[in-house]
């Protein structure tokens, strides 16, 4: 088998690369050791930048996204019992964030592949990768069928998400670093049958932690509670959930609505960079590079953004032959990429309760949000950051 871009993963990195590059002309296959109905059902975060939102638009694949996304024109912060509105449109010029879950995006993704002609291997657990230092690298891989094959091709994109293989092929210490940052907590995520507690995302700075409060549909409710990170889905019942939903949010102008929580789960929580992100004809993207902790929403984003420099440095590559732009990638997405570190960073200590934490520090917090929330410059800072600068 032979293609121009071999891609690992059908995440939104992966799958995003091969739809621009198909629109481009280049051909890629990718390869997933997932089902489909995995890809398609995992629930993750659902906010996406206002630039994510136009990419898939101008590229043909927002039709659903602009018809059953919600559009959010601002979220509220909310500490001391009272909401703080951080309005997008004022601040941002008109710009606003769309909720629409990452694997609704992934489903579109892979419909418009199919129906173009792509090649997605579902399935298919990649074994080896190698050349990727030579010219001519390939990818071997078990077919869904447990059939052994080698896929040929002349650039790879390592887009295997956090648990990637793909990064290993970065030599550690000579040609990569590792910048990591553990939190002493994680979150616990329910999706619960109730209608919308709020118009609005709402992110609370609470004494007893964090909570957000987001939405699905106007049935399915997606909440978060910061808990300590030995927790598990046992340690708290339906009753605890809504008792701490309510402690940690409720207050003038909140109330949350309760309702059957049909879905629980404890996410991990980290910050991770891994520079550079090639390795000579291998390229990492979205979260085999880096991962964000979910509390600016950057994850998806971020996918997306690598993917559209690499989109177009390869296009270059295979129309003229010049590799300075694959070159300079992991230069022109790092930057982004610690900007999004930042924010994300910024939004969690801000808002979280650090285990241990003593007086003086929830109330410099406060004051943090309150200088933040309270100067025309602070909101526009978070606004800014939150709806995502402009591509490139
Ligand atoms: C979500 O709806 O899953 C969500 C929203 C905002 C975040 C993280 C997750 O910051």
């Amino acid at each position: 088998m032979r293609t121009q871009v071999g891609i690992v993963g059908a995440g939104p990195a992966g799958l995003m690369l091969s739809h621009l590059l198909h629109l481009r002309g280049i051909e890629s296959v990718v390869l997933e050791s997932r089902s489909r109905a995995d890809v398609e059902g995992t629930i993750r975060a659902g906010v996406l930048e206002q630039n994510t939102v136009d990419l898939l638009v101008e590229t043909g694949v927002g039709d659903r996204v602009k018809r059953e996304g919600h559009q959010h024109k601002g979220i509220e912060l909310r500490f001391g019992g009272v909401g703080h509105r951080i309005d997008f449109d004022a601040l941002t010029g008109g710009r606003a964030v769309t909720v629409y879950p990452q694997h609704e995006v992934l489903v579109d993704l892979i419909e418009r592949r199919l129906a173009d002609g792509g090649d997605i291997r579902f399935g298919s657990t990649v074994t080896a990768v190698e050349g990727v230092t030579g010219d001519a690298p390939l990818i071997r891989f078990t077919d869904a069928s447990g059939a052994e094959e080698t896929l040929h091709c002349e650039l790879v994109l390592g887009a295997d998400g956090s648990r990637t293989t793909t990064r290993g092929l970065v030599p550690e210490t000579t040609v990569r670093t590792d910048h990591a940052k553990q939190y002493p907590f994680a979150w616990f995520g329910i999706l619960a049958e109730a209608p919308p507690s709020s118009d609005e995302l709402i992110y609370a700075n609470h004494e007893n932690g964090f909570a957000l409060i987001s939405t699905r549909t106007d049935t399915v409710q997606r909440h978060y509670l910061q808990v300590d990170p030995t927790d598990t889905v046992d340690d708290w019942s339906d009753d605890r959930i809504w008792s701490e939903l309510h402690t940690r949010v409720d207050g003038e102008g909140a109330q949350i609505k309760d309702g059957r929580i049909f879905s629980k789960t404890v996410l991990g929580f980290r910050s991770f960079v891994c520079e550079p992100m090639q390795y000579g004809r291998l390229f990492l993207a979205g979260d085999a590079a880096h991962t964000v902790p979910p509390t600016g929403a950057k994850g998806l984003n971020l996918a997306v953004a690598d993917v559209y420099v690499l989109a177009k440095a390869m296009a270059r590559y295979f129309a003229t032959g010049e590799k300075d732009q694959l070159d300079a990638y992991s230069a022109t997405a790092l930057p982004r990429v610690w900007r999004a570190q930042h924010f994300s960073w910024w939004m969690t200590s801000m808002l979280h309760r650090m285990p241990g934490a003593g007086g003086f520090d929830h109330r410099r917090q406060l004051a943090e949000l309150d200088v933040v929330t309270r100067s025309v410059a602070g909101r526009t800072l978070l606004a800014e950051n939150y709806v995502g600068t402009p591509l490139f």
